[in-house]
């Protein structure tokens, strides 16, 4: 229901307001796809904003709040600047429109979590700025999910200990990459993380050199650069839920296939055995 109303409002609202006109003020419009709110204290949206907006400055400001239909309403948005804002939750549904969105910076926020499907598929994102957040300790598994121009993202100095490294696999486009001044982990969850920085360390801008994490039991800080793939070897001896599944299933599979093997064997063996007792009494009653 939602759904369908959300882009007959858009239009609507397009009808009702002028496009191109009309400047929020105390904001700047430099010309006229562009309207800069950079730093005027403002402590919610500006209004009115034009429908036809392209590229939206919003930094510096306390916006503590982004209604779920922004980017149905100012679909032609390609840049967006929130940094440095008050935000501190993502409404499910804001950013997963289908839209122009190129650029996205919500860094320097206090978000506290990227939920799976928060950016839909937003195609045309190419440099995704989410860093600072100091509460930031939760990316969900499928939080970029879509996002296949994805060149550049920003994760930096945020809360997390740990990220699946889904996460970055779901990324065919990703060319850098920042997740320096986390608080990370270097317990067994972290080593597939770890290989996958490893094999991928020229996206990092400051290599695995500039990434430190700490090591559990003793808690000492380390750089990356000072471990490698054999720091995680007792992690290989312990087998996850998954893989005892796997291994049992595996295991049902194989018995089930040497079960059919065998009766398949047996009624081989049975049929010759028919066959060669058919024979030979037909050479009896022939020698008869
Ligand atoms: C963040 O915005 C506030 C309010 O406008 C400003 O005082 C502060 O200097 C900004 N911080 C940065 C790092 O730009
Ligand atoms: C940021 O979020 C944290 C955790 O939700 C909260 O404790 C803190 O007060 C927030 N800070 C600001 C400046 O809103």
């Amino acid at each position: 229901m939602l759904r369908w109303f959300q882009p007959l409002f858009a239009l609507l609202s397009s009808a009702l307001v002028t496009r191109g006109h009309g400047c929020p003020s105390s904001c700047l419009c430099p010309d006229q796809h562009t309207v800069d709110c950079t730093g005027k204290g403002l402590i919610r949206l500006p209004d009115p904003i034009p429908l036809d907006v392209r590229r939206l400055l919003l930094s510096n400001n306390w916006i503590p709040w982004i209604p779920s239909d922004f980017l149905v309403l100012y679909s032609d948005l390609v840049y967006l600047d929130l940094r440095n804002n008050s935000l501190s939750r993502l409404e499910p549904g804001t950013l997963s429109t289908s839209s122009r969105l190129v650029y996205l910076d919500l860094g320097s926020n206090n978000l506290t979590e990227i939920a799976s499907g928060t950016f839909g598929e937003s195609r045309s994102l190419i440099k995704l700025r989410l860093g600072n957040n100091p509460h930031l300790s939760t990316v969900g598994r499928d939080a970029f999910l879509g996002l296949t121009s994805l060149r550049e993202l920003e994760l930096e100095r945020n809360a997390l200990s740990g990220l699946d490294v889904g996460v970055l696999s779901q990324l065919p486009s990703l060319r850098t990459l920042r997740l320096e001044g986390n608080p990370w982990v270097c317990n067994c969850h972290f080593a597939k993380l770890f290989s996958w920085l490893t094999e991928n360390q020229h996206k990092l801008p400051t290599g695995l050199e500039g990434m430190e994490c700490s090591l559990p039991v003793v808690g000492r800080q380390v750089t990356l650069s000072v471990l490698s793939e054999d720091s995680f070897r007792e992690c290989r001896g312990a087998l996850s839920l998954t893989d005892y599944l796997i291994v049992i299933f595996s295991g049902i599979s194989v018995s089930v296939v040497a079960i059919m093997a065998s009766f398949f064997l047996a009624s081989t063996v049975h049929c010759f055995q028919r066959w060669s007792k058919a024979n030979k009494t037909d050479e009896e009653e022939a020698d008869d």
